[in-house]
C-alpha cells in the first residue's frame, strides 16, 4: 500500500499537467484564425500603423480600446500597446496572420457574432470595418505590423 501512495499521486499530477495542457492546445485553436475565410490583403507596399492603420482604429475602435476605455484590457491607440495584447495574450502576431485574433474579429465572419469588433448592435453606432480596411489591415499583419 505505501508505495503505490506516491505513484497515485504523481498520477494525478500528470492527470493535471495533461487537462492543463489540452485546455491550452483547445484555447489557441479557438483563436486561430483561417487566412482563407478573410477578405484580400491589400495591394499597399509599406503599410504601418502610424500612416494607415491608427486612423482607423482611431474611428472605430479606441473609444472602447483607448485611454478611457479598456475593455478586455487592450488598447489599440499605440503600436506599443497593440503588441502588449489583451486580457487573453497577443491579439497580432507580425508576419502571421493564423494567430492574429484580431484580424478575425473584425472580418465578422459568421458563426463569430459574439466575437466582431465592433461588437454587433454597439450602443455607440460604430459600423463595421469595410472589406478595403480589413485588407488594409490584413497587408498591415503580413508586412510585419510595423
Ligand atoms: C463598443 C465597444 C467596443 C468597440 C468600439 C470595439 N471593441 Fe473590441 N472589444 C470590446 C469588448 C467588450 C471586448 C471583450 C469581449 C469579450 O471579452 O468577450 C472586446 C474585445 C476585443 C478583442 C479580443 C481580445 C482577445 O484577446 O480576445 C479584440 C482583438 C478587439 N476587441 C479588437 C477591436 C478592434 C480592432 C476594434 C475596432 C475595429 C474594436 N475592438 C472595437 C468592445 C469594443
Amino acid at each position: 500500500m505505501k508505495a503505490r501512495k506516491p505513484l497515485t499521486g504523481t498520477a494525478i499530477l500528470l492527470a493535471g499537467l495533461v487537462t492543463l495542457w489540452a485546455a491550452n492546445v483547445a484555447r489557441s485553436e479557438e483563436r486561430r484564425v483561417d487566412a482563407a475565410k478573410l477578405p484580400p490583403a491589400s495591394t499597399k507596399a509599406d503599410v504601418t500603423y502610424a500612416k494607415d492603420i491608427k486612423p482607423i482604429f482611431d474611428n472605430s475602435c479606441t473609444g472602447c480600446h483607448g485611454e478611457k476605455r479598456v475593455k478586455a484590457k487592450l488598447r489599440l491607440d499605440s503600436l506599443e500597446h497593440i503588441r502588449a495584447g489583451s486580457k487573453h495574450g497577443a491579439v497580432v502576431t507580425p508576419g502571421k496572420i493564423e494567430t492574429s485574433v484580431l484580424l478575425r474579429n473584425i472580418a465578422n465572419l459568421p458563426g463569430d457574432e459574439d466575437d466582431w469588433m465592433p461588437p454587433k448592435d454597439n450602443k455607440a453606432k460604430i459600423a463595421p470595418l469595410t472589406k478595403a480596411e480589413v485588407g488594409l489591415v490584413r497587408a498591415w499583419i503580413e508586412q510585419g505590423a510595423k
